[in-house]
């Protein structure tokens, strides 16, 4: 049995891709499931949001930065948090200049999914999150996935640019990976206050239907507290509604995988 490979991705930014990384991770560990979070954004807003401090070689160890430049196996840069059943692989900021070598090495799209092979056997659920752009590094989390996740924010032009996704998504298809599927769509930021939020959901159920998952996640402050704090929201309060909503969140992707 291998690991089922979730890309967390949508080249806007702030549209909460690192914020359902980090807690579909840390539901489906605590749902008992072994969990490995890949930080694949330079930002490492997963690593600090995790409570690990990015700028400190010392507590760091070996990361993505080291993996995708070939200094360093997956295994190695993969450490515990302080959850059970849920590893971390983080990032540095200097991932983005990794990026730029990495244009011009062999085997450039597949590195991540060369690295992902070694350790997939370890894993049930292994969750990408990337940075907001169609860049190498998002093509290779998408080429190393066997799912893409796409959270869109319920504001205003939040399908802007998911047409140019599913686009990418395609030519990854054909070229790469054809077994990759759009495992869902997820709003999120949802203020069910506002007509417009409505509207934005009703939007998105009327374009994609049954991948629309049935779970809003609201704007919620903690949800927004919790990285401050290091730690996932259902570790924060894991009574407030953005907590309550991850969880659900996290249901719904663990029935959608359960047979792939
Ligand atoms: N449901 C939410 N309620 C309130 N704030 C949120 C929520 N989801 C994300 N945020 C906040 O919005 C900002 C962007 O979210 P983030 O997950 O970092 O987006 P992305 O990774 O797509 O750039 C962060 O400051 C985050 O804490
Ligand atoms: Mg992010």
């Amino acid at each position: 049995m291998s690991a089922k490979v979730i890309c967390v991705t949508n080249q806007k930014g702030g549209v909460g891709k690192t914020t359902t990384a980090v807690n579909l991770s840390y539901y489906l560990a605590k749902d008992r499931h072994k969990t490995l979070l890949i930080d694949f954004d330079p930002q490492g807003n997963a690593t600090s949001g995790l409570g690990v401090d990015k700028t400190d070689p010392q507590t760091l160890g070996f990361t993505m930065t080291n993996v995708i430049l070939g200094s360093a196996e997956l295994s190695q840069a993969i450490h515990p948090t302080k959850y059970k059943n849920f590893d971390l692989a983080p990032t540095t900021p200097e991932l983005a200049n990794a990026e730029v070598e990495m244009a011009n090495m062999q085997r450039k799209f597949v590195r991540l999914r060369d690295a992902i092979r070694s350790v997939e056997v370890n894993y049930e659920y292994i969750i990408i999150d990337s940075p907001p752009s169609l860049s190498l590094l998002t093509v290779n989390g998408m080429i190393a996935s066997n799912y893409l996740l796409l959270p869109v924010q319920t504001e205003f032009y939040a399908l802007e640019g998911v047409a140019q996704l599913l686009e990418s998504m395609k030519l990854v298809m054909k070229q790469a990976n054809p077994n990759l599927k759009l495992l869902g769509v997820l709003a999120t930021m949802y203020d069910k206050r506002t007509s417009l939020s409505g509207q934005v959901y009703a939007e998105i159920e009327k374009y994609f239907k049954k991948l629309t998952f049935k779970t809003k996640i609201p704007r919620n402050v903690r949800v927004a507290e919790a990285p401050s704090h290091g730690v996932p929201v259902g570790a924060y309060d894991k009574f407030s509604k953005g907590a309550k909503a991850y969880k659900d969140f996290t249901k719904e992707v663990e029935e959608r995988t359960k047979n792939g």
